[in-house]
């Protein structure tokens, strides 16, 4: 089977066999076909669409191109959960230790950031030594002892995703409810999660635009976990304004550390108690949602998510110092705090520019090889539904070159939009998919 043909025919509006989706995953991780020609199938893709069949043999040709992990012997239940990529988005730094620390273990494989969306390992690799490349026998012995992984997909799990993922950040492939449901649910599978909490963004900041279009995709990963024999619950939530209030790698590290002592912005601790408390009760360990939200919120309050945290990263190799004093990550040169430029109601704070006001800024990548800086990003001071007077703090940019802080600054003020009359707050979430 030649690659050319099979983009060729997806080009055409035609649907893949299942032999010809698996033998453009193997070419791919083999390297027998080379990214211009994987960048070519992905934009098919993106442009064509797949059906529910494809997309599940995609899925499934993608969790199977690595290992796929059975952790029966090694956790009574196997609990993970995922976003379909947001702005601010820290919630796994959150979550992850909150579960883990009431007792049901977490093995999560994250993602880099993904086109204005930050990814989880970007965040956590703040932290100096802090390993994502756990071969899987570390994966399974730190599950057993810890209770508590958080990795990426490696040559062993999923590498398929791996390399699509960072090939789709820079080929403008991102947005493709096919390509999205795969990436997520071939990590999920692969790292042999039974019980799937799905957060699926919506809105500006987020790569599903409408409550309709999420709810497709939300259905579709909780089809094909079903077809895979694992059990999916998708909530829908809103990413029309940042989650929380930081942007930006350490940034949201110090303010998932708040978060982990119990503070934190109300939106994100609200945020993070609800996911927590879905994957608490979606695997039986609570009775149901409220009990889980009440262990969640006990495992912060008394300091043993933290603790949890702690040895998440002491265990995969970070200098624990660096969290113990949040002040030592690194800081960008350039701080400065910009004014509300008139009093009046905030209507909108568009997530996809403070998104990508950060990737500007140097938080994400627009090349594959790009590093990214960990010290640069934004820090909004409010939410939609605020009032403000002029003068008052709006937001704060850290940046590391005056041209990029200029810059940013401008696209920040045409981010935040103004209203006369009181507005309402944003719904946090618009309804759960099982
Ligand atoms: N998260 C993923 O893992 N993959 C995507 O494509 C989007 C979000």
């Amino acid at each position: 089977m030649r690659a050319v043909d099979i983009i060729i025919k997806k080009r055409d509006h035609q649907e893949l066999s299942r032999e010809e989706i698996e033998s453009f995953i193997k070419g791919y991780v083999s390297g027998e076909i080379p990214d211009y020609q994987a960048s070519a199938w992905a934009m098919a893709v993106m442009l064509n669409g797949m059906t529910a069949r494809e997309t599940t043999d995609l899925t499934l040709a993608m969790a199977h191109s690595g290992e796929v992990l059975d952790l029966s012997s090694v956790v009574p239940i196997a609990v993970d959960k995922h976003s379909t990529g947001g702005v601010g988005d820290k919630t796994t730094l959150v979550v992850e230790p909150v579960v883990a620390a009431c007792g049901l273990p977490v093995g999560k494989m994250s993602g880099h950031g993904l086109g204005f969306s930050g990814g989880t390992l970007d965040k956590i690799e703040s932290i100096p030594g802090y390993r994502v490349n756990l071969t899987t026998q570390e994966f399974l012995d730190q599950l057993r002892t810890i209770g508590l992984v958080l990795t990426g997909q490696t040559a062993d799990l999923a590498p398929a995703d791996g390399k699509l993922y960072a090939l789709r950040d820079v080929t403008g492939t991102i947005q493709s409810s096919p390509l999205i449901a795969s990436s997520v649910m071939s990590k999920k599978i692969a790292a042999g999660a039974q019980v799937i909490v799905l957060d699926v963004k919506i809105g500006l900041g987020s790569f599903m635009p409408t409550v309709e279009k999420a709810q497709e995709l939300a259905e579709l990963m909780v089809t094909i976990a079903g077809l895979a024999g694992r059990k999916a619950v998708a909530l829908l939530s809103d990413m029309n304004q940042p989650l929380g209030c930081a942007v930006g790698n350490a940034l949201e590290l110090r303010e998932a550390i708040d978060t982990l002592h119990n503070g934190g912005p109300a939106d994100f601790r609200e945020h993070c108690l609800t996911v927590a408390a879905q994957m608490l009760a979606s695997t039986g360990f609570a009775d149901d949602i409220e009990a889980g939200r009440s262990m969640a919120k006990k495992a912060l309050s008394s300091g043993q998510a933290w603790a949890k945290f702690r040895t998440l990263v002491i265990t995969q190799g970070g200098d624990v110092s660096y969290i113990d004093e949040p002040s030592r990550l690194p800081v960008a040169r350039l701080i400065e705090v910009v004014p509300a430029p008139r009093s009046g109601y905030l209507s909108g704070i568009h997530a996809r520019i403070v998104g990508e006001t950060a990737v500007l800024l140097g938080a994400g990548r627009s090349r594959k090889s790009d590093p990214v800086d960990y010290s640069v990003g934004v820090v909004v001071h409010h939410k939609v539904g605020d009032r403000l007077e002029k003068g008052q703090p709006l937001f704060t940019v850290h940046a590391n070159h005056i041209e990029l802080l200029q810059e940013a600054r401008q696209h920040l003020l045409d981010a935040h939009t103004w209203s006369d009359d009181p507005v309402s707050p944003l719904s946090q979430f618009y309804g759960v998919v099982e």
